[in-house]
């Protein structure tokens, strides 16, 4: 598969993220000399970022096997227990959008990543007790895109807590010369350069767009990927020169057409342009802060004046 291809599977392959990186490698050497697993990793930051992939190549290090579920697949606390059981000696659990975990589901967690054990409730009525369970030791990999929403007490249970930043664009353009390697389709530096440029310091977008700027390429020209091909491509896709499309446009020019440029709530924005309010919080949002875009204020999102130049719109008066 494609897409699994791309990514890379050991530390020394990854790009950017370097702090993440550079400490989770004395991690894993700690843990590798001391014979013990690694301890629990929480990931959170933007969807796109690597965290998935972080795990993989966490797992390909430790030389361990890497069981993967997520937060609304786990509904009950029997199914945890389930996974936990099933795990053998240092093997990772990587749980996606562990910030869904619900309430019950989470409480199996605490007694299993501190000491390694469950309880489990047998039997009805007066007669009911519970017993514990002895777990193979394990390293649990969490991943979140809202660390506002994990509890307290699931979050202070990781020994190692990492947020994902995003790309800078010569980050971006080596992965992108990379994934073109892997897809065996023939970039210059330009090309590259500006796919990374529209790619919204995305690894994951920026993996998409070069598959899709192929297909342009062979189609339409001689297959190689160069600075025109890239233009012509990404403008038919509606991806602009910041990288923005259609949602991100649609969102600011909502706030300043129809709220004089906030503050404004992000539920009013979402009901506005009928997307969810999460959405734009997870996936939206951050990339506009990141431009310096949008602002958050105690009284809700205001686009800045920097914004309106971008756009073309005379500059609010203060
Ligand atoms: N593909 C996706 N993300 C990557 C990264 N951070 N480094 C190298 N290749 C990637």
């Amino acid at each position: 598969h494609i897409e699994t291809s791309l990514r890379p599977k050991l530390l020394d392959e990854y790009i950017g993220q370097q702090k993440a990186k550079d400490n989770i490698k004395v991690f894993i050497q700690a843990a590798k000399f001391r014979e013990e697993p690694l301890d629990h990793v929480l990931f959170y930051g933007p969807p796109g970022l690597g965290k998935t992939t972080l795990a993989n190549i966490i797992g390909h290090e430790m030389g361990v096997n890497i069981k993967v579920t997520s937060g609304p697949a786990i509904e009950k606390p029997g199914d945890m227990a389930a996974i936990l059981n099933n795990l053998q000696e240092n093997d990772i659990l990587f749980i996606d959008e562990i910030h869904r975990l619900n309430r019950q589901v989470e409480e199996v967690m605490y007694p299993a990543m501190e000491d390694y054990v469950i309880d489990i409730l047998v039997g009805k009525g007066p007669s009911a007790r519970s017993i514990r369970l002895d777990l193979p030791k394990f390293t649990l990999i969490g991943a979140t895109t809202r660390m506002g929403l994990l509890s307290s007490p699931l979050r202070d249970r990781f020994g190692v807590i990492h947020k994902l930043e995003f790309y800078n664009n010569d980050e971006l353009t080596e992965i992108v010369n990379r994934s073109a390697k892997v897809l065996e389709v023939e970039i210059d530096n330009q090309g590259a350069k500006e796919i990374a440029r529209r790619s919204r310091g995305t690894p994951r977008l920026a993996n998409r767009l070069l598959k899709r700027v192929r297909d342009f390429a062979q189609v339409k020209y001689d297959g190689i990927i160069t600075l025109e091909v890239a233009q012509y491509a990404l403008d038919l896709l509606d991806v602009d020169a910041s990288g923005l499309d259609k949602n991100d446009i649609k969102i600011l020019k909502t706030m300043i057409e129809k709220y004089n440029g906030g503050p404004v709530g992000l539920d009013t924005i979402a009901a506005t342009i009928g997307e969810e309010s999460d959405t734009i919080e997870e996936v939206y949002e951050p990339y506009l802060m990141q431009l310096g875009f949008i602002n958050r204020t105690p009284r809700g999102r205001m686009v800045t004046p920097y914004c309106y130049k971008h756009l073309g719109y005379v500059v609010k008066e203060e």
